[in-house]
This record gives structure tokens, sequence and C-alpha cells, in this order.
């Protein structure tokens, strides 16, 4: 696990003139370890399993530098307990701060449920790579989540609601078991006021839910049935985010519909360890996915043996 390292714990460089000479901070691959101290500024219970945490760096001078793009992660560390990688929920305007949307799985994300505001933790990254938002302007833009899946995909969203005039058309296709597992509803009505067409549908629900059931597959199909292929193929990209059974589902289903498999992006989780390529433990094949992803083009995903 790595340890915490302050700027002052590290060895000055010195050139060759013997003026002490210290690289940007982003370009020194040991800045890349460095953990950042933070705190627990908000704690939101959004389900029964899953909760929202808004941590802020305690330093000014970091805070001002961080910065990170949608579907990038972050490696959370609580001392003493673990560490494991969150994907940012939150906008990547906001400096200096995060949002992670985690769910209770194991040891670390148990203990999390039981932290008060205030508490000390420590972050590494931002790693991975990102959505590309800036490519997707002047397009239709799909954006598709099952289940815990909306976590990363919120930070796009907020991305394209803080640039809502550059892009054409933008639908959220959203798929959860059941509506008591949805995530992030008190968004609905603000994505809807940004010219954001929202679909929810659940599998089950009781006689209370009003709208759609079943598969995102299907509430997809509707959509699409909307569009003439060649308009698909030509303008319209896709993020598609949530289990990888999902994501073959749907990205096979936006194929028959023209949308190249390049234009659609997925996001592809695997255990990780230290996040920077030197522990393998995430790696498909010779591909490390906290280098070279977790943010992928599905084509890409199709051409890595096992990724799916
Ligand atoms: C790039 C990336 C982004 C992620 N983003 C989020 C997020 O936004 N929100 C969130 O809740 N979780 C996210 N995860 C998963 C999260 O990292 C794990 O749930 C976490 O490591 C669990 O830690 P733990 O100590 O509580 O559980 P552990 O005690 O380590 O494990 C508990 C259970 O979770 C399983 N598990 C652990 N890691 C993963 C994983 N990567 N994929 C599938 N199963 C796993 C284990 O097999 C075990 O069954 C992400 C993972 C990656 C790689
Ligand atoms: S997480 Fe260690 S190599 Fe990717």
């Amino acid at each position: 696990m790595t340890r915490e390292r302050t700027p002052d714990m590290e060895i000055p460089f010195v050139d060759v003139a013997g003026s002490p000479f210290r690289p940007p901070r982003r370009n020194d691959f040991a800045a890349f370890e460095y953990t950042y101290k933070a705190e627990v500024t908000r704690v939101h219970t959004l389900t029964a399993m899953e909760t929202l945490y808004e941590i802020q760096l305690l330093d000014p001078e970091e805070r001002r530098r961080f910065s990170f793009s949608p579907g990038q992660f972050v490696m959370l560390e609580v001392p003493g307990i673990g560490e494991a990688p969150f994907s940012i929920s939150s906008s990547p305007l906001r400096r200096g701060a995060v949002e992670l949307c985690i769910r209770k799985a194991g040891s670390l994300t148990t203990y999390l449920t039981k932290v008060p505001r205030g508490i000390r933790v420590g972050i590494r990254g931002p790693f991975g790579t990102a959505f590309p938002m800036e490519r997707m302007h002047g397009e239709n833009v799909l954006l598709i989540a099952g289940g815990l899946g909306l976590a990363p995909l919120r930070s796009a969203i907020c991305y394209v609601q803080e640039n809502r005039s550059r892009f054409q058309a933008v639908d959220i296709v959203y798929g959860a078991k059941e509506p008591s597992q949805l995530l992030f509803s008190y968004m609905y009505e603000a994505w809807r006021q940004d010219d954001i067409d929202l679909s929810i549908i659940v599998e089950k629900a009781g006689p209370l839910w009003k709208g759609p059931r079943g598969l995102i597959t299907k509430r997809l199909k509707e959509i699409l049935a909307d569009r003439d292929h060649a308009e698909c193929a030509r303008n319209m990209y896709a993020i598609v985010c949530g289990p990888p059974v999902m994501f073959q589902y749907v990205c096979d289903q936006l194929n028959v519909y023209g949308i190249p498999m390049q234009k659609m992006f997925v996001s592809l989780e695997r255990r990780m360890h230290c996040g920077m390529g030197k522990c393998c433990r995430c790696n498909v094949g010779s591909t490390y996915t906290c280098l070279k992803g977790p943010v992928f083009d599905y084509w890409t995903v199709l051409n890595l043996p096992e990724a799916i």
C-alpha cells in the first residue's frame, strides 16, 4: 500500500550547475504516488447500499491544482482500513473536491458507511482514461447506465449540463432492478430542465411505479426506433456504464442501429491495487486497465481477449 509522502520528504533534484531543480509536480513520476490529505465534508445516503461522499482536499494550493475529467477514478484510502478505486461522480468544473458514490461491498466500503463527516482520508489520482467529451461536441449523445454505472456517468452528465449548448439531442437511459435502488433521484428534475431526455426503467416494481418495466435494451429499442439509422451512424456518440454483461447487449444493439463501435465508450472495471501500472492486478491480457482504461471504446474492448 502506498504510504503518504509530503513534499518535504522528497529528495530535491540538483541540476548540473548545482542549483536546486524541482520538476513540475505533474511530470514527476513520484508525484503520482502522492497521497493528498483530504476530509469527508458531506455524507449523503442515496439508497440502502449506496452512499455519496463529498471529499475535499485540505491544502488550498492542492485544491487549486487538482482537476479531473469525467470517467477518471481516484484511489481512496482510509488510514488503517484500506484503499480502493472509485469513479469520480461529480462535476469536473469543481476543483479540489470530488464526490464518490460508493456501494457497500466489503471491509473498506462497510467501514465508510459508519464514518461521520469530518474524518480524514487520503486521495491518490486522478487516474485512468476519460470519456472524450470534447469529441462529442455538436453531436447527439446517448448516456446509458445500469445500476451503479450511474456513478461514473454522473460526471459526464454534469459536463453535458454545464456545456449543454455544445451538444445536440441528449438522452439518458437508466435502468435499475427496483425503484428503491435508483441513484441520484434528486437530480432527475434538473436534468430534464436542462433539455436532457431522461428515461428510467426498472426490472421489478410494485403498483406505485408508473414508469416502464423491463431491461434497458427494451427502452433503448423504443428510443432508437424513432431515429433513422443513417442519422445514428453519422452523428451519435454513446457512453455505456454498468455491468459488463449489460454493455455487451447494449453496445451490440446500438451497433445494429448503425452507431459505430468506435463511437461507443464503456468503463471497464477490474480489481485494482496501485492504479498506476505497477502491481499487475488489473490486466486484461497485456493491457493494464488502470493505465489504458477504465474508459475504452467498444471496438477496443472487443479486441481485448476476455475483457467481457
Ligand atoms: C476503476 C474502478 C472504479 C470503481 N468505481 C466504483 C464506484 O464508483 N463505486 C463503487 O461502489 N465501487 C466502485 N468500484 C469498485 C470498488 O473499488 C470495490 O467495490 C471496492 O474495492 C471494494 O472495497 P472493499 O474493501 O469494501 O471490498 P473488498 O473486501 O475488497 O471486496 C468485497 C467484494 O467486492 C468485490 N470487488 C472488489 N473490487 C471489485 C471490482 N473492482 N469489481 C468487482 N467486484 C469487486 C470482491 O470480489 C468482494 O467480493 C470501482 C472499481 C474500479 C476498478
Ligand atoms: S492497478 Fe496495479 S497495474 Fe493496474
